[in-house]
C-alpha cells in the first residue's frame, strides 16, 4: 500500500471513535483529509466538527459538516488529528502544515486524543522532522540562540505565515528525550505562541497505518 492508502485506511478506522449526536474534534492535514472524506459518510449521526484550521473548515464546509470553533464548545469526547513524528508514548511533533496553535487549543477541549498516522511517523525519539514553533516576529532571533543553545537549528518558514498571522519557526537537529520537559520550558520563552510538541496533549490511542493493516496503540 502506498502512504496515501495507508492514510486513508486510519481516518476510515477512525470514525469508530467518533461518539454519535455529539461535536467530534477534527485536526489539519492530509490524512485528516481522508477523514474529513469518510466522516461526511456520517453526518447525519453527529453534531458537527469543531475545526482546527481555515482549510479543515472549508473541508468540512464542502462536505455539508457542521462547523463550529473551539471558543464556541466546553468539552469534547474525542479530538482526531495527525502527527509528524510519535513516540512509542504517544508524545508527539505536530505543526508540518502549520495549524498547531489551534490543533492544541482544539485538542485542549478533549476527553481523547485519536492520533491517526502511517507507520512512518513513528519514531523511538521525537527530533528527526524539524520541531515547528508558532512565534511573535519580534522575537525570532532571540529564539533562534535559544534554540542554538540547545544544539538545534531554527530556520523561519519560508512564505509561510500561520492562520493566526504569525510566523512559524522550524527547529532542526534536536533530539527530544524528554518532550514533556522540552514542551514545558519552550512554552515560556517569550515570543513563543506554540511550540509543536504534544506531550501535555499527548495522544491516548494511535491508529498506525502499516502493511498488515490497522494497529491499535493505547498509551
Ligand atoms: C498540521 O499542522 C499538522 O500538525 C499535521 O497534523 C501533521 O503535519 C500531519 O500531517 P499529515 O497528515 O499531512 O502527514
Amino acid at each position: 500500500m502506498t502512504q496515501d492508502e495507508l492514510k486513508a485506511l486510519v481516518a476510515r478506522e477512525a470514525l469508530q471513535h467518533v461518539v454519535p449526536g455529539e461535536w467530534v474534534g477534527v485536526g489539519t492535514g492530509s490524512t485528516v483529509n481522508h477523514f474529513i472524506d469518510a466522516l461526511a459518510g456520517m453526518k447525519a449521526q453527529i453534531a458537527g466538527a469543531v475545526s482546527s484550521s481555515v482549510a479543515s473548515t472549508q473541508r468540512l464546509r464542502a462536505h455539508g459538516i457542521a462547523v463550529r470553533e473551539a471558543n464556541e464548545v466546553e468539552r469534547l469526547p474525542v479530538y482526531i488529528d495527525g502527527a509528524d513524528e510519535i513516540d512509542g508514548r504517544g508524545c508527539m511533533i505536530k505543526g508540518g502544515g502549520a495549524a498547531l496553535t489551534r490543533e492544541k487549543i482544539v485538542a485542549d477541549l478533549a476527553a481523547r486524543f485519536v492520533c491517526i498516522a502511517d507507520a512512518s511517523k513513528r519514531v523511538d525519539v521525537l527530533g528527526r522532522f524539524p520541531l515547528p514553533v508558532e512565534v511573535i516576529d519580534l522575537a525570532v532571533p532571540q529564539l533562534q540562540r535559544r534554540f542554538a543553545a540547545l544544539g538545534g537549528r531554527a530556520m523561519l518558514r519560508a512564505g509561510v505565515v500561520t492562520d493566526n498571522g504569525h510566523p512559524l519557526l522550524d527547529v532542526h537537529g534536536l533530539q527530544i528525550n524528554d518532550p514533556l520537559a522540552m514542551e514545558v520550558e519552550v512554552n515560556q520563552w517569550p515570543g513563543v505562541v506554540t511550540v509543536g510538541l504534544f506531550a501535555r496533549h499527548r495522544a491516548s490511542l494511535c491508529l498506525l497505518g502499516t502493511a498488515q493493516g490497522v494497529q491499535t496503540v493505547r498509551y
